[in-house]
C-alpha cells in the first residue's frame, strides 16, 4: 500500500485545483496564488478563461462540475493538494432556474467532495477544499426581526428563502460531514477518534456581498453597490433595484481573497468551526450612493425596488459577527466604506476605464 501510494504520488504532479476560475473571486484569487504560491494551479471552468488567467495557471480545463467523469479524468494527473470550489450559480440566477442551481450548487459540491476523500484517502493525508459560502444562508421573517438581530453569528438565523441559500447552507453541512464524519461506520474508515482527521479538511469562509474594482458582477442579488459604482466611472445613469435604506454587509473584493488564502493557510487545529463569517462594513444602498456622487458628481442615481428581489435583500442581515475568525485565524477587515472608496475602489475604477477608452 506504501509503495502504490509513493508510485502514484511520483507519477502525479501535486497541484491546486480551482473550479470557477473565470468568474469574479477566481480572477483575483489566481493572480493572488500565482504569485505567492510555489504548487502548481490547474483551473477549470465552464467557459474559456481569458488569456491573464490562463498564462497565471499550469493547467486550465473546460469542465462541468457536475460533469464526474470529465472531472476524475483531468484530476487523473494530479495529486491535489487543496482545491478552491468556486462554481456556483448565484442567487438571482439560481431563481430564475432553481433546479439547475441545484444541480450545480450542491451535485457539484459533492463531486468535488468526493474527489478530494478520494485523494485524501489515496496519499493518506487530508486534501483541503477551500468553500466560498454567503449571507444568503441567512433568512429572516420580517424587516423588523432584521433590525432587532444587528450582526449575526454563523448560526443564528439561518433559514434561507433563495434556492442559492439553501444550497450553501446544505453545501456547510456536508462539508463538515466529509470533515467529521465521512463513511464512519465503513470498515475501511480512516478516520480515528480524533474528529479533526478527516480525508477532507473542509473550510468555509461565509461572504457578504463583494465589491470589486476590476470585474462586473453578474446574477447576484448584492450586485447593487458593485453596479452602482461602475455605472458611476462609466459615466451611466443607474436605477437601484432596492430602497435606499436596505442594509447588508460587504467587503472589497482584495479583503474577500486576502482572508480566503488566510484562512486556508490557517494551522488546522486553531480552527474551531468549519463555518466564518466576514464582512468589513454594512452601509445602506443610500449611504453608498452619496459616497458614490462625492467621488463621482455628475451621477445619476434612482431607486426603483424591485419588490420580489428587495424581499430577499430584507432577509439577509445588516450585520455580521466576525468575532470568530477573528479569534482563530486574525481576520480583520482592511478598510471602513469610506477608505475603500478612497483607496481601492476609486483609484483602480478611473484607472480601468481610462486605460479602456
Ligand atoms: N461575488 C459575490 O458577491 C459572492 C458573495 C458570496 C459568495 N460568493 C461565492 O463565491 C464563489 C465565486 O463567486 P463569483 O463572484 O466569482 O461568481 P461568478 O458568477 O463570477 O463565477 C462563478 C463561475 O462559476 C462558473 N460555473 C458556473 N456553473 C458551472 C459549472 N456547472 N461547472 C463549472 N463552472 C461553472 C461560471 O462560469 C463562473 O465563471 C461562488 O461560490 C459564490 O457563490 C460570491
Amino acid at each position: 500500500m506504501r509503495m502504490e501510494q509513493s508510485t502514484l504520488g511520483q507519477r502525479r504532479k501535486p497541484a491546486l485545483f480551482i473550479t470557477g476560475a473565470g468568474g469574479e473571486v477566481g480572477h483575483g484569487l489566481i493572480t493572488s496564488l500565482s504569485s505567492n504560491n510555489s504548487v502548481d494551479i490547474v483551473a477549470s471552468d465552464l467557459r474559456d478563461l481569458d488569456e491573464d488567467l490562463r498564462s497565471q495557471c499550469a493547467e486550465t480545463y473546460l469542465a462541468d462540475v457536475c460533469d464526474r467523469d470529465a472531472l476524475d479524468r483531468l484530476l487523473s494527473m494530479y495529486q491535489v493538494k487543496e482545491i478552491y470550489h468556486l462554481a456556483a450559480v448565484l442567487s438571482t440566477r439560481a431563481e430564475l432556474a432553481p433546479e439547475v442551481a441545484h444541480q450545480v450548487n450542491v451535485n457539484g459540491t459533492v463531486n468535488i467532495l468526493q474527489i478530494a476523500a478520494e485523494q485524501g484517502r489515496m496519499y493518506g493525508e487530508p486534501v483541503k477544499v477551500v468553500f466560498p459560502s454567503s449571507i444568503a444562508v441567512y433568512g429572516f421573517s420580517s424587516l423588523a426581526q432584521k433590525t432587532e438581530a444587528g450582526a449575526v453569528s454563523e448560526y443564528e438565523y439561518c433559514k434561507p428563502r433563495t434556492m442559492y441559500g439553501c444550497n450553501k447552507l446544505y453545501c456547510e453541512h456536508l462539508g463538515r460531514y466529509y470533515a467529521h464524519s465521512y463513511r464512519q461506520l465503513a470498515q475501511d474508515s480512516v478516520q480515528g477518534t480524533d474528529k479533526n482527521r478527516g480525508v477532507v479538511d473542509f473550510r468555509c469562509v461565509r461572504y457578504p456581498g463583494l465589491i470589486s474594482a476590476e470585474t462586473i458582477p453578474t446574477g447576484g442579488t448584492s450586485d447593487f453597490v458593485p453596479e452602482m459604482v461602475h455605472a458611476a466611472a462609466r459615466g451611466e445613469a443607474y436605477t437601484c433595484f432596492v430602497r435606499e435604506d436596505s442594509r447588508i454587509p460587504f467587503m472589497t473584493m482584495p479583503e474577500a481573497i486576502d482572508a480566503t488564502l488566510k484562512l486556508a493557510a490557517a494551522p488546522r487545529n486553531s480552527l474551531s468551526q468549519i463555518v466564518y463569517n466576514i464582512a468589513s462594513f454594512s452601509p445602506s444602498a443610500g449611504e453608498v450612493a452619496e459616497l458614490v456622487k462625492k467621488y463621482f458628481p455628475g451621477a445619476d442615481i434612482t431607486f426603483e425596488p424591485d419588490e420580489r428581489r428587495q424581499v430577499i435583500v430584507d432577509s439577509w442581515p445588516e450585520a455580521l459577527d466576525c468575532s470568530v475568525a477573528e479569534n482563530d485565524w486574525g481576520f480583520k477587515p482592511s478598510y471602513t466604506l469610506e477608505q475603500a472608496f478612497e483607496e481601492y475602489l476609486v483609484p483602480k475604477i478611473i484607472k480601468q476605464y481610462e486605460s479602456a477608452t
